[in-house]
C-alpha cells in the first residue's frame, strides 16, 4: 500500500485486511469487520423499530432481511472464530517446529511503506538459502539468510505500523506481530525521506512497548535509515560513513539501489555473533551422538562431510560453549579465531 505524503489517521479496515499478509492476520480482520457490521445491524434494527412505533409485531420483508443477514453474519462469526481456533494451533506447532531450526530471528518492523518488503527481497532474493527445503514449509514472509561471515539467520517481514489504529483492528494487528516478540534482532526500518519520519518513529516505538517488548534493553535493536537515494547527496555520503564506522549509529541504505546492503547484513552479524568464537571439529561419521550435541550446543557455519577426515565442521561457538566443547572433544577441537565482525 503507498500511503505518501500526510499519515492517514483512521486505517480502513478493508486496507489493512488485503495487508494482512498471514492467515490469522485476515480472519482477525474480517472478524471484526463482521462484528461491526452487526453492530450496525443492531442499530438499523432499533431504527425501524422506532420508525414502526417500537412495539410489537413487525412484519414485511425490511424486518426478514434483518433478520437474514443478522443471522448469516452471526454464522460467519462463530465459523471464522472456529477457523481461527486452527490456524492458532497449526501457528503454535509451526513456532515449535521453527525453534528446532537452530537460526535467530531477524524481524523487519516499521511504519507502512517504510520500504519493508523491498528490504527484505533485496536481502534474500540472491541468496541459495531461500530456496532451502527448511524455509519452504515455514510462514512465506520468513526467509533464510546467510550473512558474510557464514552465520545464518531467518529473516522475517512484518505488517507495516499505522498511525491511530481502529480499536477493532488491534487484535489483528498483534497477530500478525507475533514473530516480532520472538525475534532476536528487531530491525526498524524508516523511510529516511519521509517528511514525518521522526513522528513515524515514535508511533512505531510506542507499539513495540505497548507489545511488550522493550528494544535495545530485552532484544537488540538496529535501526535502518531506508530510502537513502532520495536524500540529498551530502546527507547520503554522511549516514553512510558513519554507520560504516560506528555500531551505534543507525544503518543507512537504500533498499531500491542496494547501497548499503553490505554493511547492514555485517552488522547483523556482529550483532548476533558479539563475542563468538570459531571453532574447527572433525568428527567421526559414525558418531551421530556428538554431531546431534554440536548442533545443539553452537551454530554450525559450514559443514563438509569427507570420506576420509569424517564430518568437518566449522562452527561459531558462546565462549562459555567453547569450553564445553574442548572437554567434549578435546583434541578433535582446532583453530580457534573470533568471527568476523568487522565493521
Ligand atoms: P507496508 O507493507 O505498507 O508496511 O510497506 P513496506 O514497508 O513493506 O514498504 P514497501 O517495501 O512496499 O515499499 C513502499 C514503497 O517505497 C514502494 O513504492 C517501494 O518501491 C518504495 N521504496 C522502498 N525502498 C526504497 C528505497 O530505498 N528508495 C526508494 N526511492 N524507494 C523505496
Amino acid at each position: 500500500m503507498g500511503v505518501e505524503g500526510a499519515r492517514p489517521h483512521r486505517a480502513d479496515p478493508r486496507i489493512f485486511g488485503e495487508r494482512a499478509r498471514t492467515r490469522e492476520g485476515r480472519l482477525q480482520v474480517e472478524l471484526a469487520h463482521l462484528t461491526w457490521q452487526r453492530s450496525r445491524l443492531v442499530r438499523s434494527w432499533t431504527h425501524l423499530e422506532r420508525q414502526r412505533g417500537g412495539f410489537g409485531f413487525l412484519g414485511g420483508p425490511g424486518e426478514t432481511q434483518i433478520e437474514t443477514d443478522r443471522r448469516l453474519i452471526v454464522e460467519r462469526i462463530t465459523k471464522i472464530k472456529k477457523e481461527l481456533e486452527g490456524v492458532k494451533r497449526t501457528r503454535g506447532l509451526q513456532r515449535r517446529a521453527r525453534k528446532r531450526v537452530p537460526y535467530p530471528v531477524i524481524a523487519l518492523v516499521g511504519y507502512t511503506n517504510a520500504g519493508k518488503s523491498t528490504l527484505f527481497n533485496a536481502l534474500t532474493k540472491a541468496d541459495v538459502l531461500a530456496k532451502d527445503v527448511l524455509f519452504a514449509t515455514l510462514d512465506p514472509t520468513m526467509r533464510g539468510l546467510r550473512l558474510p561471515g557464514g552465520t545464518k539467520a531467518v529473516l522475517s517481514d512484518t505488517v507495516g505500523f499505522i498511525a491511530d489504529l481502529p480499536h477493532e483492528l488491534v487484535a489483528a494487528f498483534r497477530a500478525t506481530l507475533e514473530e516480532v516478540l520472538e525475534a532476536d534482532i528487531i530491525a526498524h526500518v524508516r523511510d529516511a525521506a519521509h517528511a514525518e519520519t521522526e513522528a513515524q518513529k515514535a508511533d512505531v516505538l510506542a507499539v513495540l512497548v505497548e507489545l511488550g517488548v522493550a528494544p535495545g534493553r530485552d532484544r537488540a535493536f538496529v535501526e535502518i535509515l531506508n530510502k537513502l537515494d532520495l536524500l540529498e547527496p551530502g546527507a547520503q555520503a554522511g549516514l553512510t560513513a558513519r554507520a560504516a564506522e560506528r555500531l551505534d549509529v543507525p544503518a543507512a541504505v537504500s533498499a531500491l539501489t542496494g547501497e548499503g546492503l553490505d554493511v547492514l547484513l555485517r552488522r547483523f552479524e556482529s550483532v548476533l555473533t558479539g563475542g563468538n568464537i570459531r571453532l574447527h571439529l572433525e568428527l567421526s561419521s559414525s558418531d551421530g551422538e556428538g554431531l546431534a550435541w554440536v548442533y545443539r550446543h553452537g551454530q554450525v557455519l559450514e559443514r563438509r562431510d569427507d570420506a576420509d577426515a569424517g564430518i568437518v565442521l566449522t562452527l561459531s561457538v558462546h565462549p562459555q560453549e567453547a569450553a564445553r566443547f574442548k572437554s567434549r572433544f578435546a583434541e578433535k577441537v582446532s583453530a580457534e579465531q573470533p568471527v568476523e565482525a568487522d565493521i
